[in-house]
């Protein structure tokens, strides 16, 4: 039996779901956070509203490995939800399977190619027809700042990577903790794009992390990245192994920490606790990275289902998704910004509409990039290399930057054969 890309043997044509019952729409997704579910919660009720059933298949785990892991297996059993939150090039691994629904009946009566810039279309498309509708744009090179730990320590925010040093070892020797971490590899990675970036800029990172050019991987400059993205463990706290971000921002939230690296679905935990940017929290670009922005596109896929109720439920679920209702109210809760071109920005905050004119400025500029991170850069296979070489660089201080580098390069080769 062939695998695939994806490591998925199906056997079987996916046919009738039989488990599935008429108007149930299951909808898997892994935004199980304050701020996620709050967001999630805006499209079941307009799912409801428009007479369907919506069956929640939430997979917790912070950027989406464990519920792809579980999608895999319903999708191999023959019964596959209606929907997931799958996004960048996986989509296209997906597409490969023959397991997608066909979009494009909805895409073309909507005009979709008109509503979304092509950075965002190209991603949803497999063999040029769309297979997926886009939520949002989140921005990845974030850093999130609690103003009072900075003032407790004198300490100012920071632009560049040397300044950031500065300002963790006065926020350090003020007793208290600089940098909120989660040690989980897809964490490890957020901030670790951000280094390279900063570090680097957005010519290096693409031919790093998009082009995947062995000399760039193997380079001096990523091993410069490497060192300087291995500092900033000694400005986290003991708790960090294995924390889930969201507790990574509520230290933030609380004081108890100074900065968290972390893409804008963060904010989305500061709304949800009432708090307003600009007074009770600070975001800015990541280090040496206010000119540059890394791009995450949340999106749902549709699977291929012969029951023309969920036909009709995947429909109004796409048609829905790119609403301008849903995209306001959705990304005012998600931290993000809409997808959708040409939408009224007066009811976010400063944060988002910063964030908003840096996608059209930086997409000038050439300095907009895909995360690696967050599976815009990448196949599952590649990203996977580069997160198992970066997390044990990060927890092993036996393995040097250049060991890293070195086997980054390898591993990242033997990837794509
Ligand atoms: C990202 C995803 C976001 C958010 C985050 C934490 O990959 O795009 O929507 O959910 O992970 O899980």
């Amino acid at each position: 039996m062939k695998f695939s890309k994806l490591g998925l043997s199906i056997g079987l044509a996916l046919g009738v779901s039989m488990a599935a019952q008429a108007a149930d729409v299951e909808v898997l997704h892994y935004w199980t956070s304050g701020g996620e579910a709050k967001s999630v919660a805006e499209l079941k009720t307009m799912m409801e509203a428009k007479g369907h059933t919506w069956k929640d298949f939430a997979v917790a785990g912070g950027g989406g490995e464990s519920a792809m892991t579980v999608l895999k297996s319903r999708v191999v059993s023959g019964n596959p939800p209606a929907a997931a939150q799958i996004k960048g090039p996986s989509i296209q691994e997906w597409g490969d399977e023959g397991v997608l629904a066909d979009l494009n009946p909805v895409a073309t009566a909507e005009e979709w190619d008109k509503l979304l810039p092509t950075v965002v279309s190209d991603v949803m498309k497999y063999d040029g027809k769309y297979v997926a509708v886009p939520v949002n744009v989140h921005r990845v090179n974030w850093m999130w700042a609690n103003p009072e730990v900075f003032e407790k320590a004198g300490a100012t925010v920071p632009k560049t990577w040397d300044e950031f040093f500065v300002a963790a070892d006065k926020i350090k020797a003020a007793g208290m903790t600089a940098v909120a971490h989660g040690g989980q590899p897809w964490q490890d990675a957020t901030t670790f794009e951000s280094v390279v970036l900063g570090v680097a800029g957005a010519d290096f990172y693409r031919d790093a992390f998009v082009k995947l050019n062995p000399e760039a991987l193997n380079s001096k400059t990523m091993v410069d990245a490497l060192n300087t993205f291995r500092k900033i463990k000694s400005y986290t706290d003991e708790g960090a192994p294995g924390r889930d971000w969201n507790l990574a921002t509520a230290m933030v939230i609380k004081g108890e920490a100074g900065m968290q690296f972390m893409g804008d679905w963060a904010k989305g935990e500061f709304t949800a606790a009432g708090k307003v940017p600009g007074k009770d929290y600070i975001c800015a670009a990541a280090p040496g990275t206010a000119d540059d922005f890394t791009f995450n596109i949340d999106s749902f896929v549709m699977f291929d289902l012969d029951n023309k109720d969920l036909q009709k439920g995947q429909n109004d679920l796409a048609s829905t998704v790119l609403s301008p209702e849903f995209q306001e109210i959705f990304n005012l809760n998600k931290g993000s910004i809409p997808a959708r071109l040409n939408l009224p920005m007066d009811k976010f905050d400063d944060c988002a509409k910063l964030s908003s004119a840096d996608f059209v400025r930086t997409a000038d500029s050439n300095t907009l990039v895909p995360s690696m991170a967050h599976g815009m850069s990448t196949f599952s296979a590649q990203q996977g290399a580069i997160y198992d070489t970066v997390t044990e660089f990060y927890n092993n201080d036996d393995v040097t930057a250049e060991a890293a580098a070195e086997k980054m390069a390898k591993a990242v080769a033997a990837a794509t054969e």
